[in-house]
């Protein structure tokens, strides 16, 4: 087990809120449910304990934006616990600390290398910055039809090309479990004085197993946006920040302060006090059950035959350097069925939720609440799905990674004169709005791109096969914003 610095048995913030409930305080404050008593059927669905504590921020509670007591000290038990300087409570999602990464290593007009597989919030950061993507493009794997992680030597070529650039953007891991090779891409960027910002969303866990792939801020990142809510076990929306020594911690808490709310949830802030300590006690116990289940899924899985749930074999040394054997990435195409296709047929039919379908995979997310019933369940369910809907795979889409052609800045492209027209007859103009599929919200065009057939003809696939088109101004994506003219 891992040693650390700080007593991580502590809870500060969950004890202060069961002292403010012990000293049964009269609330002339907000929430104005006052403990639940304003609305007895929210206090009926949600349980009267939980909207007890629903309180917002006062002295023996601390404050998330100027912290000096019990969440300064939660802070200093997570950062010890991830192995960072510092860590940031975060109330508002990943997309939050994602934003501030940007915000904080790039001004206006700056330049930061990222791939384009990146999570649309990391694009919505360079609209609210002004930086500059500088775009390496991920390695793609032509079987999968997956984008794969960036190779070193492309990041070397875009930082010869942008000596300039503030900060080289980096998953770790994408969401179909890939990494690339931070510790080299951190060496490379240092050496050149960039940052290195690593969206962690996917990789709570890497900071507790053994048989993981290496955490980010353990590999020399600067900064890590970490989502305790996805597989750290912390409620929804909660998420951490997390700065090496390299970082101004004082003017973090300022660039979050932008965005963050001034009431912050301390639902969301105890859920995260309270996984951290479970995390830190218990964590290399929890992953090592959750990888031993997820091999175990995985070979279940590919004895069903047609359907390939893939593993290590990917890692390349390049552009898969390394893999997350926890998530369940499955390859469905060879059985004639789009992700998609599976994940709503799972759901509508087997009551299985998973993660996400795209065209050609489908994403089970195996964690610290998974019992071995439920896994043998997907599998049996997977078994079914191939026996009763396989069919001929002729005419599917074998991509899910289009290279964009990147004509505008982000911001310049979301804020200049639009209009719209029909997305049909948009080939060849530039878009001014994001499209993409939610989950997994990766932009499929980001404001600025051009548009070709190739795009078109991929929104309108993915739209017959049931993907979630998102983004756009017109939520039937029936029209898209194009820049130049005016509606
Ligand atoms: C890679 C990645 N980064 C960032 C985010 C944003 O996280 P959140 O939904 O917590 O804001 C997500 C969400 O799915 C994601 O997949």
């Amino acid at each position: 087990m891992r040693t650390y610095r700080l007593p991580q048995e502590e809870t500060p913030l969950l004890d202060a809120l069961g002292q403010y409930r012990r000293n049964r305080i009269v609330p002339f404050d907000v929430p104005g449910h006052k403990q639940g008593r304003g609305n007895a059927e929210l206090a009926h669905f949600l349980g009267r304990e939980c909207l007890a504590v629903d309180v917002n921020s006062m002295k023996p509670l601390d404050n998330l934006g100027h912290p000096t007591s019990v969440i300064k000290r939660a802070q200093q038990l997570a950062a010890d616990a991830f192995g960072a300087e510092h860590a940031f409570f975060i109330v508002n999602g990943t997309t939050a600390a994602v934003q501030a990464m940007i915000l904080y290593a790039c001004k206006s007009g700056e330049k930061i290398i990222m791939p384009r597989n990146v999570h649309t919030s990391a694009i919505n950061a360079l609209v609210l910055s002004g930086a500059t993507p500088v775009y390496v493009n991920p390695g793609v794997d032509r079987r999968l039809g997956i984008a794969l992680g960036m190779s070193v030597s492309d990041i070397r070529r875009a930082m010869d090309e942008h000596p300039d650039a503030k900060a080289v953007f980096v998953n770790n891991p994408t969401y179909y479990g890939i990494c690339s090779d931070l510790k080299a891409i951190v060496a490379l960027a240092h050496s050149r004085n960039m940052l290195v910002l690593a969206d962690e969303a996917h990789g709570t866990h890497f900071s507790f197993g053994g048989a993981l792939p290496d955490s980010a801020i353990s590999c020399g990142a600067d900064m890590a946006a970490v989502s305790m809510h996805k597989t750290g076990g912390s409620l929804t929306q909660s998420s951490l920040l997390l700065t090496s020594g390299s970082i101004n911690a004082g003017y973090v808490r300022q660039i979050l302060s932008l965005t963050q709310t001034t009431s912050a949830s301390y639902l969301l802030l105890s859920s995260l006090d309270i996984s951290r300590r479970n995390l830190a006690l218990h964590g290399s116990a929890i992953f090592e059950r959750v990888t031993d289940i997820a091999e175990y899924a995985r070979a279940e899985v590919n004895k069903i035959g047609g359907l390939y749930a893939y593993g290590r074999e990917l890692i390349n040394g390049a552009t898969v350097f390394d893999f997350d054997i926890t998530k369940l990435s499955v390859f469905t195409r060879d059985i004639g069925l789009a992700g998609i296709e599976v994940y709503d047929i799972l759901r509508d039919e087997y009551g299985i939720q998973t993660e996400f379908g795209d065209l050609g995979n489908l994403l089970a997310i195996i964690s610290v609440g998974d019992s071995d019933q439920n896994i043998e369940r997907l599998i049996s369910s997977l078994s079914e799905v191939k026996r009763r809907y396989m069919r001929d795979r002729a005419g599917m889409f074998d991509h899910d990674y289009i290279s964009p052609i990147v004509e505008l800045t982000p911001k310049k492209a979301f804020y200049s004169d639009k209009r719209s027209v029909p997305t049909k007859a948009s080939d060849g103009m530039i878009c001014g709005e994001f499209v993409m599929c939610y989950p997994p919200g990766i932009p499929i065009l980001a404001p600025g791109e051009r548009i070709t057939a190739e795009i078109i003809d991929y929104i309108r696939y993915a739209k017959d096969k049931g993907c979630l088109v998102t983004g756009t101004e017109d939520i039937t994506t029936q029209h898209i914003k194009v820049v130049g003219g005016n509606d």
